[in-house]
């Protein structure tokens, strides 16, 4: 089977097992760099892709600023279906469970076997703690590489989500703007096997 088909068939396969309204992964197949969020949002879900909501769209700038194109790069996330609860009568987000966690890295492995990018950037400690090590904490871990349990090094950094959640309450968010905008900047260098 030809890459192409390989991924359209693991779409399909995790569209039946996870339901319409899982949301996989998108990008050029022969992407050097791939991107590995948390899980998709309310957004994610009614458009079907990954990383088109508030946090994607900062993280497109934060691309930018870091100069890569997101068209180069294959973007998806390690749960494939949207954690929530309800509370309030309202539907919010949840962070993922250990269970959920793992049946998405199933989908993570095939998915990344596939397009056999050169190097991971995970984004948020979801990511970094399933794929590098469940000890890692961004604040010392960032912007270093490591093996990854899939096979590419992958380095971790901070989610972009996180960055919006810290706007405008005397965090230091431009410090970590151009720390994730630094670590993006690393990772895309690794493509190739650049070091
Ligand atoms: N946050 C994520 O981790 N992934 C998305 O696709 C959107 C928001």
């Amino acid at each position: 089977m030809s890459g192409r088909k390989e991924w359209e068939d693991l779409r399909l396969r995790t569209a039946e097992r996870f339901g319409e309204e899982s949301v996989f992964g998108e990008g050029p197949l022969d992407a050097g760099l791939a991107i590995v969020g948390e899980a998709p949002g309310r957004e994610e879900v009614e458009k079907g892709r990954p990383f088109v909501g508030s946090a994607g769209r900062l993280l497109d700038r934060l691309l930018e600023d870091a100069g890569i194109d997101r068209r180069e790069v294959y973007v998806t996330n390690i749960v494939k279906v949207r954690p929530t609860e309800k509370s309030g009568g309202r539907t919010r987000n949840r962070p993922p469970r250990a269970a959920e966690i793992r049946e998405g890295l199933d989908v993570l492995r095939e998915e990344l076997g596939i397009v056999k990018p050169d190097v991971l950037a995970l984004l948020g400690a979801t990511p970094a703690r399933a794929l590098i090590k469940k000890s890692l904490t961004l604040g010392s871990d960032r912007g270093t590489i490591f093996h990854s349990t899939l096979g590419p090094p992958a380095l971790a950094t901070y989610h972009p989500a996180y960055l919006l959640r810290i706007k405008g309450t005397g965090e230091d968010y431009d410090r970590l703007w151009r720390e994730v905008v630094e670590d993006l900047a690393l990772a895309r260098k690794r493509v190739g096997g650049r070091s």
